[in-house]
C-alpha cells in the first residue's frame, strides 16, 4: 500500500552530490549574486547548489533552471511531481542494498529502466552510493563509477526530498533540458544569469567534462563565451565560475576588470584539496 508523507518545512538542498557542486563555495558566490533581479537563470543546474541557496531566500523573482543532463533533469521533475512514489522506490534500493551491498549495487549499475521512477529512483541510489559521488558516464553514455566506500550511506534523505519537492512546485520556477544556448535566449534587461559550465581543464588530467556524454570542449567555452557578450549587451548581469586556466583568462579578457580569484582551499575541506586545490574564478560584468 501507499505511504503517506507528511510535508515538513526544512530547506532544499541538492539531493544528489554532483561533480563540480558550488556547496562548499556557496559563501563566496552569494557575496556576489545582485540584490535584485526578476528572473534567474542557471542552465547548468547540476545539483543546484547556488539555485537552492537562492530561492529559499524568498526573493520575489522567476527563476528559470535546466541541464543538458536528461536523466538529471527528470530527476527534478519527478521530485517535484511523484516524491512520494520516489522515496517509496529509495526505501526498496535501500533495504535491498543493506542486505549485499557489492551484488545489489552493481545489478543496479547494469540495469536500464525504462520507467520514470525506475530511472530517477536508479540514479539516486548510485549517486548516494558510487564512489565519491560522481556522475560521470562513458561514451555509450552508461553510468561507469564503482562502488563507493560508505559504511552506512543515507539513500532516502525523505526529509529534503519533501522540501525540494515542496520548493520546485511553486509556478515560479521552470525546468528543462536543453542546450545552455536555448536556455538563456531570452534573458533581458533586469536579469541574472549564473553560468556554471563543466570547467576547462587547467591540464590533462585534470578533465571532468563526463557529465554527459557529450563532452564540454573548448568550441562550447567559445561558444558560452559568445554567448556572454550577447547578454552583456543586452544589459544583463552575469555571473560565471571557471578554472583559472589561460584559455579562459584569455578569452575573457575584455571582462578582465570582473575577474575575481577564488582560492578554493579555503573553502574545501582538506580530503577534497589534494583534488582540487588551486585557484578558480568568478567573472562578473556588473
Ligand atoms: C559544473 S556542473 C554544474 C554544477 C552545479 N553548479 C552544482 O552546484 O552542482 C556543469 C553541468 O553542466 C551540464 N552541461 C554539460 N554540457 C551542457 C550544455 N551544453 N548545456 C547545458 N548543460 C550542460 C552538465 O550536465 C553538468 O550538470
Amino acid at each position: 500500500m501507499k505511504q503517506q508523507y507528511r510535508l515538513v518545512s526544512s530547506t532544499p538542498k541538492p539531493f544528489v552530490k554532483w561533480a563540480g557542486g558550488k556547496r562548499q563555495l556557496l559563501p563566496i558566490i552569494t557575496k556576489h549574486v545582485p540584490q535584485k533581479f526578476d528572473r534567474y537563470f542557471e542552465p547548468f543546474l547540476g545539483g543546484g547548489a547556488v539555485f537552492f541557496n537562492l530561492v529559499s531566500q524568498g526573493r520575489d523573482a522567476k527563476w528559470l533552471v535546466s541541464d543538458l543532463n536528461s536523466d538529471l533533469a527528470l530527476s527534478y521533475v519527478t521530485i517535484r511531481d511523484r516524491v512520494e512514489e520516489l522515496i517509496d522506490a529509495l526505501e526498496t534500493h535501500s533495504a535491498n542494498y543493506f542486505k549485499n551491498p557489492i551484488s545489489y549495487y552493481y545489478k543496479i549499475r547494469e540495469s536500464n529502466p525504462k520507467g520514470q521512477i525506475d530511472k530517477v529512483s536508479r540514479l539516486v541510489f548510485l549517486n548516494k552510493t558510487c564512489f565519491n559521488g560522481l556522475y560521470r558516464v562513458n561514451s555509450k553514455g552508461k553510468f561507469n563509477v564503482p562502488l563507493g566506500k560508505y559504511v552506512n550511506p543515507n539513500i532516502v534523505n525523505k526529509e529534503n526530498l519533501l522540501a525540494v519537492s515542496a520548493t520546485l512546485q511553486s509556478k515560479d520556477i521552470s525546468i528543462k533540458c536543453q542546450d545552455f544556448e536555448a536556455a538563456i535566449k531570452n534573458a533581458s534587461s533586469g536579469d541574472f544569469v549564473y553560468l556554471d559550465p563543466p570547467y576547462q581543464p587547467v591540464s590533462d588530467t585534470a578533465n571532468f567534462t563526463s557529465y554527459t556524454n557529450a563532452n564540454f570542449g573548448f568550441d562550447d567555452q567559445e561558444r558560452l563565451f559568445s554567448k556572454f557578450k550577447t547578454l552583456d549587451k543586452k544589459g544583463v548581469k552575469i555571473l560565471l565560475s571557471n578554472s583559472k586556466s589561460d584559455e579562459i583568462v584569455d578569452l575573457f579578457k575584455d571582462f578582465s576588470d570582473g575577474i575575481i580569484e577564488i582560492n578554493a582551499n579555503r573553502f574545501i575541506n582538506s580530503v577534497s584539496k589534494r583534488r582540487t586545490g588551486h585557484i578558480e574564478l568568478l567573472i562578473k560584468n556588473y
